[in-house]
């Protein structure tokens, strides 16, 4: 969901989400997420920051985002832009209304709270595919209790003014972040659908 309605979620509330959560898996069960969740006011305070870094500051994800897309992921990632855009009513070549739909990323959508997801970074890659399972079981177990989400590996593109607002050690390593709350059900952004290739396009058996 990209549009949320302000009303926070409650702290049980919240609590049972992440309590939900630690039941992932992890290697060794080491159970590398470190997660810092906003409430209000700190999570407009904590927006106003992102939205002024993305605006003037340099992106310097700790975690290097892909530079190019090839085939087949290159259409993908297409369609899903175009999927949003086109539910937002934002034409191809209107690129200030691009601009506006992209910073929205960093008002985290106008949620309540956002989770910064960060790392041990000293445990090296593997210990972020932990954290990918973790993220799966925060997605899921949202939509069981009727909390809608937004991941978004945006925000990780600055994670100095991260640093600034949340407690993050420097030994962490800032992954991605997670917007939580209410969505606004009439929001054109809400209306985005997204399709999936058959699992034959990803799933090869070997006999
Ligand atoms: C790790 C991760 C990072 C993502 N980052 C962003 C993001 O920065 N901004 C955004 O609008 N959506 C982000 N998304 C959401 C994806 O675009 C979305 O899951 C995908 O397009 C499929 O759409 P669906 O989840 O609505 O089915 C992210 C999803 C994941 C799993």
């Amino acid at each position: 969901m990209r549009a949320f309605r302000p009303e926070p979620l409650g702290r049980a509330q919240l609590d049972q989400l992440f309590a939900a959560a630690q039941a992932a898996p992890s290697w060794c069960n080491v159970q590398p997420w470190r997660v810092y969740v906003t409430e209000p006011p700190k999570t407009q305070a904590l927006a106003e920051v992102m939205v002024a870094a993305a605006k003037g500051g340099f992106p310097a994800a700790e975690v290097p985002f892909p530079i190019e897309y090839p085939t087949p992921y290159k259409e993908r990632r297409i369609g899903c832009g175009s999927a949003l855009y086109t539910a937002m009513g934002i034409a191809r070549d209107d690129k200030a209304g691009r601009y506006d739909a992209w910073l929205r990323n960093y008002g985290f959508f106008d949620a309540p709270h956002v989770a910064i997801v960060a790392c041990d970074r000293r445990l090296g890659p593997y210990a972020y595919v932990d954290v990918g399972v973790w993220l799966g079981y925060v997605l899921t177990a949202a939509q069981v209790m009727g909390i809608d989400t937004c991941p978004m590996a945006s925000v990780a593109a600055y994670p100095a003014a991260l640093r600034g607002a949340l407690p993050i050690a420097e030994t962490e390593v800032v992954l991605f972040g997670v917007a939580l709350g209410h969505a606004d059900p009439g929001a054109a952004a809400n209306a985005t659908r997204t399709t999936r290739e058959p699992a034959s396009s990803n799933v090869v058996f070997c006999s």
